[in-house]
Parts: structure tokens; sequence; C-alpha cells
């Protein structure tokens, strides 16, 4: 069967699913909880309210076939090109194989690379929690002040704060991303300089920035313990080692970046130093322990069975065919709160995009609009409209079946709110024309991601979950997730305002941005 007439043979069951509701698909199909209640490492995903039916799921796997999606993920794993604009592999996956055994890129063993910078990291943050890596005046290193942005500082950023329960005792780490100053100076506001040290993560090394933070670091070093501090008091992290020799870092300092991995899927390199350095013992060993063991279920199952990939299937479909053009991502758990931005990067950046690899225009979309909060305040903020707007919003709901607050009930209050919520978005209520300020459409489709606790080995099983699932629609559509052109012209542009705004310079500008920078530049 050709791709050509699966897609139309979904257009034609999303027309014929249009008069089924997800209350009767769950009645009616008495193997649904058992075809799409997925057991995957750390994680039970709940796909049985999303609109699909047994059909609509075999055309789907039927696509998956076309389109080589098993295939796409073995030569990933085996490093070859799959960033082909780029001409790069993309082998995130070797950074957290046990050992890193056999991984390749473009045909080069990059086994031992990845176990020597892991044999690094390990010693740099073991030393480090043992008070034996020394500032400039001796005193023992304690706080991390972490400088980079996007995929440089999400990863580290969400799972400092996921994984508050594993926080090294001693050890504080601080991060610093916007090119608005408040953010360095909040960072550095009450360091100690003598304890401090600034860990700068960047792979090109020259994103603006974060070479712009790491610049007012170094500043307030030189300025509290001399000219000679950067050398003790600045790490880097990135794949560009003459910026960073020109930077003056010292090169016992330095943690490499490699072009086979993307930003977006780099937290599992050394740009999780300052991560695991904030964390206790083998705390980011189980981390990538998860990962690896998503990796494995990923690889080797049948995609009808494959968490990541049935998803994708699904998440492919709310978007193509049933028009869902937004998703929403709501963990239950305050510690959680940052992922909906982490995975708005991996999927927005990486899917994103309307040229399919080959150059030719993409006609299917592999990304949504991702947006979210943490529940329960997400309840109290957008659910009106998920429950009542106009336009249905699928939602993954993350719950943790383990207590970590030692507050068994206001454990199960999260969790019987996050049921509730994917309940209610299903069945909404009978109508009532008396008040239809009060009726609930239902038939609202979301996913249940259980995961038995927020541990790093759950989370690291999460977020290999996302990008999986991420990279599998990006095969479904053509497209290439590891290459992020999209964000270069405003780069451009933002270089070129930033010397109009020094010269009060409107020569050629429209008359919206003119009028704009002169009011910016000779205030009234
Ligand atoms: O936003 C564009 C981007 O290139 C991301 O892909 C990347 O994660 C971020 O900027 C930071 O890049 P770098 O690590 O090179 O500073």
């Amino acid at each position: 069967m050709s791709e050509k007439s699966i897609i139309g043979e979904l257009s034609d069951l999303a027309a014929r699913l249009s008069t089924h509701t997800l209350v009767s698909l769950l009645s009616d199909e008495s193997q649904r909880m058992a075809h799409l209640g997925i057991q995957a490492p750390g994680i039970f995903a709940d796909f049985s309210k999303q609109k699909v039916d047994n059909e609509t799921l075999e055309c789907l796997l039927k696509l998956a076939e076309v389109r080589n999606l098993t295939g796409f993920f073995a030569a990933m794993a085996a490093g070859d090109v799959v960033n082909t604009s780029e001409s790069r592999a993309a082998q995130h996956m070797a950074l957290r194989a046990p050992d890193g055994a056999g991984a390749m890129a473009l045909g080069k063993n990059i086994s031992k690379s990845v176990k020597a910078e892991r044999t690094k990291m390990r010693a740099f943050t073991n030393k480090l929690r043992a008070g034996e890596v020394k500032g400039i005046t001796g005193r023992p290193i304690s706080t991390l002040v972490h400088i980079g942005i996007g995929g440089s500082d999400l990863g580290p950023r969400l799972l400092a704060q996921a994984l508050h329960r594993h926080k090294a005792p001693g050890i504080t780490v601080r991060f610093a991303a916007n090119l608005d100053a408040a953010d360095i100076n909040d960072a550095l506001e009450g360091c100690d300089p003598e304890a401090t040290m600034i860990v700068v993560v960047s792979k090109t090394f020259s994103t603006r920035e974060t070479l712009a933070n790491a610049n007012v670091a170094r500043a307030w070093l030189v300025q509290h313990l001399g000219a000679d501090a950067p050398a003790k008091h600045i790490a880097a992290i990135s794949s560009n080692l003459e910026a960073i020799k020109a930077f003056g870092i010292n090169e016992d300092n330095v943690f490499a970046m490699y072009d086979w991995v993307g930003g977006r899927y780099s937290l599992w390199s050394a740009v999780g130093v300052s991560l695991m350095a904030g964390l206790s013992g083998g705390a980011f060993d189980e981390l990538l322990a998860g990962a690896a063991a998503m990796d494995a279920h990923a690889l080797n199952t049948p995609v009808h069975a494959n968490a990541p990939l049935l998803s994708a299937l699904i998440q492919f479909w709310n978007r193509n065919f049933l028009g869902l053009q937004a998703r929403a991502i709501i963990p239950y758990a305050t510690r959680l709160a940052l992922l909906p931005s982490y995975l708005q990067q991996l999927i927005m950046e990486s899917n994103g995009k309307s040229v399919k690899a080959d150059g030719t225009p993409a006609t299917l979309a592999a990304s949504p609009v991702i947006f979210g909060t943490e529940g329960t305040n997400a309840q109290h903020a957008f659910f009106q409209q998920l429950h009542q707007g106009p336009v249905p919003v699928p939602v993954d709901f993350i719950g943790f079946v383990r207590d970590q607050e030692h507050n068994p009930a206001q454990h199960k209050g999260v969790l019987a709110n996050m049921l509730a919520q994917s309940r209610a978005l299903m069945t909404g209520t009978p109508e009532n024309p008396a008040e239809p300020h009060k009726n609930f459409p239902g038939n609202r489709p979301s996913t249940i991601l259980l995961l038995d606790e927020l541990s790093p080995f759950c989370l690291g099983a999460l977020l290999a979950f996302y990008e999986h699932e991420t990279v599998a629609q990006a095969v479904l559509c053509g497209i290439n997730p590891f290459d992020q052109w999209g964000v270069e012209l405003g780069k451009h542009v933002a270089l070129d305002l930033q010397d109009r705004l020094e010269n009060t310079d409107t020569d050629g500008m429209d008359p919206s941005t003119a009028t704009l920078i002169k009011r910016i530049t000779k205030p009234s």
C-alpha cells in the first residue's frame, strides 16, 4: 500500500470516527486497555482515552512501516547520518548506553570518548562534593553558577528542581540563561566568590546570551578575587575548544560536547555536569539508566507495544487528521513545573518545520503548539478553556504513584485531580439546555503517563520517551528533527538592531521598527 493511499484512508477514518465518542470507544472495544495501556520502563502509558480505534491504529502502523520508522531508529542507533542538513549523526542514546558500549558516529567508534568524558565528569563532581575542588584562596567550591541557554540550560535546570530530594548536601547550583542582565545578577547575588565556580555551557560557544552572561560573571570574579581567578573559577562545556581557550578558561576545567549530539538532546552529556555535581552520589547514573532502559524499549519493542512510538502515531493522528493544533503537557508535580518549557524546546525546535528533509514542502505537520504548567495550578488557570473552549486540546497528564512528601492524603488528592480531569474531559456532562453555560461537551482526548515515582530513573525514562516520540513524529512527516535553522534569522536581525539602537539608526527600517527605535533611544 502506498503512503498516499494510507493517508487517504486515515482521512476517511477520521471522518468516520467523528461519529464515535471516547466513552463509546472505551465501552465497545473490550481489548482497548490491553492494546492501549503500555508498560514501559518506569512508566505505565495509558493511551486509551485518545480518539483512535483498532482500525485507525492498524492504518497508522502501516504508515509507520511504509515510512520505515524502525529502520530510522536503527540507523540513528548505529550512528548513521540522520541529521541530513548538517551531515551529522544523532547519538544522544550513546551518551546513556552503559559505558557507551560499541557506540558509533559516522563510522567512527565513539565509545572511548563517551566513557572518558563520563569518567572525567564523575571524578570532577566526586571531588567537588568531597570539598576537594578549591578556589584561588584555597576555599572549597560549594556553589556552581550554570550559564547556558536552550538545550544548554533547560535540561539541567529542570532536573535540578525535579530531583530536589536527591540534592547533594552542601552544594548549591544556580542558573542564568536570559540576556536580561537581571538573570545573571540574581544568580550571582549572595554568592561567595571564593566558593563559587561559573560553569559556562555552550555547544557553539558563540551564543550571545551565554557569552554576555559569562562576561558578567568573569568580571565579577576578577573584581572580587583578582585577574587570576577565572582560571580556577570557570569551567566550560563546549565543542568549540578554540573559543574556550580565547575566553581564558583553564584546559583542566573543560568538558567536551560533540557535533553528533544536538543541544536539546544533550542533557546526558557533560552539559549535565553541574546537575551531576548538585545531586547526591549515583543519582545522575540512575537518570542515565532510566533513559537507557527507555532506549532499549524504543529500539526493541514492536511499534504497536512501543510506548514512545505509539504515542508518536497518536499525536501525529491528532495533529494531522483530527486537526488538533495544540497540545497541553500537565505534570502533576510541583517539581516538574519546568517540564513544559523543556518539552517546548524539544518538540517545537525539533519539529516546528514546513520543509521535509529532502527539501520539498512538508504536507504533514509534526509539531502542535506545546504549552502547559503544573497541575493542580493549571486547573485554576487555563482548564476552563480545555473543558469548554471551542477547540479541543489533547492533554498529556503526568503523575507519580509514590508519595515523596510524607503526605499520602495530599498525594492522593493530586492523583485524584489528575484522574478527574482526564475523565471529565472525556465524559463531559449531559446537555442541559436550561443552563448552556454549564454544559461540558466532553469527548476530549488525553494520555496519562503514570510514573512509579519522581526518581532519577523514572525521569530519565520520561525524557527519553519524549525524545523518541519527537523523532518518530518527524520521521512520519519526513522532516529532520535535529537541525534548527528557524532560530537563525531572528539572531541576525537582533545583531543589526543592536547597532541601530546604539546609533539611533532607522535608515531603511519599516515605520513600526523606526518609531520604536526612536522611542527607545530618545525617550520624550
Ligand atoms: O535556540 C537555538 C540553539 O542553537 C539551541 O538549539 C541550543 O540549545 C541553544 O541555542 C544554545 O546553543 P549553544 O549551546 O551553542 O550555546
